[in-house]
């Protein structure tokens, strides 16, 4: 089925396919005001977080952004720059590389999630003007590296590297987060066995240009349902949007920086102290685009709620209990267009 070709191979022919077409309603409302404004939330210099002092300021303004936008831009994160445009360059590579090359590393079998392809499967609606490698990085024992691409020769290497580090960057910003709100630091570490396992999958993402980009969308309004959500954006052509009390806002290209959306299982911890924000990634016109979503998730048999220490006379509890993380998914499928997280709100 067409339909089921990577959006890459369908645009050759210059013709945009009805299914991608967004309803008209979304898309004039999108581009009659022109293009959205710029987020003016903060960056955050994370070597301040992570330093023992605790600058007071840092971490407000860390908590401050995470409330309110429910995404940061993090600089001073000490992975070097090089590492990050190599990262880009060879994610730009990977998706040049002729179909039959990508198609080696295509989603197969009963589990589609991991791999080279799209998400159409699974859409409902208008479909997503994106295709996409999915790979599970952590634990490290569960890799599927048959989906692992060889080429780029380096690809493996720098994906282990990149996503070490990433790792390590996660675990002091969720314990800056746990600081910014008074808690124990290590209060929001639960969602992982222990040390050793985090579920962390990296989604490459790429929107070809397209003549319609107007009319169609890289990936549709979505929250993620990640506890973080860690993005490398490309470096020279903007897409993110974030919304924000109904209006959306485009994330500035920052090269060096981390791009931080805080996912449904940390909005539901926090008992909706930071807020996961709807985002979506819009289409160039003229040029090709890319990022990686670094996406750590529960562990499955983690128990899903609202911390103690957050609910009280003042804050009530404004979410349910899951027993587990897999419920999330299973039992919260909400109506067309709403999010998950709406189905577990008391
Ligand atoms: C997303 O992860 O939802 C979008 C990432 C992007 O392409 O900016
Ligand atoms: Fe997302």
């Amino acid at each position: 089925a067409p339909t089921h070709k990577p959006v890459q191979d369908i645009i050759q022919s210059g013709v945009v396919p009805k299914c991608y077409i967004q309803h008209e309603d979304d898309y004039q409302a999108a581009s009659s005001n022109g293009p959205p404004p710029l987020m003016d939330a903060p960056t955050i210099d994370f070597s301040l977080l992570s330093s023992s002092s605790y600058p007071h300021d840092e971490l407000a303004n860390l908590r401050s952004a995470l409330s309110s936008w429910g995404c940061v831009q993090l600089v001073n994160h000490g992975m070097p720059p090089s590492l990050l445009d190599e990262v880009r360059e060879m994610s730009k590579q990977f998706f040049k590389l002729p179909l039959e090359e990508k198609e080696k590393y295509s989603s197969k079998g009963d589990d589609l999630l991991e791999g080279y392809g799209n998400t159409n499967a699974v859409q409902r609606g208008s479909l997503n003007w994106n295709d996409k490698l999915h790979l599970q990085v952590y634990p490290e024992d569960k890799r599927q590296l048959q989906f692992w691409p060889e080429n780029p020769q380096q690809f493996r290497t720098i994906l282990h590297e990149y996503s070490k580090r990433n790792r390590m960057i996660l675990e002091m910003l969720l314990k800056a987060m746990a600081r910014s709100l008074n808690l124990e630091e290590n209060s929001f570490l639960q969602f992982r066995r222990d040390e050793n396992e985090d579920m962390a999958f990296a989604r490459f993402n790429f929107y070809p240009k397209c003549p319609l980009s107007d009319q169609v969308v890289g990936l549709k309004p979505h929250g993620d349902g990640t506890y973080i959500t860690m993005l490398l954006l490309d470096n020279e052509v903007e897409g993110l949007q974030v919304n924000k009390d109904n209006t959306w806002f485009r994330v500035p290209i920052i090269p060096q920086a981390l791009t931080i959306l805080v996912g449904d299982q940390m909005e539901i911890t926090s008992n909706g102290i930071f807020k996961s924000p709807t985002h979506k990634a819009v289409v160039n016109p003229q040029y090709d685009r890319i990022s990686l979503a670094m996406l750590f998730k529960p562990s499955r048999d983690k128990e899903i709620g609202p911390l103690d220490k957050l609910i009280d006379e003042e804050r009530l509890q404004l979410y349910k209990r899951l027993k587990d993380y897999s419920q999330f998914y299973s039992q919260c499928i909400p109506p067309l267009g709403e999010r998950p997280i709406s189905k577990v709100k008391i």
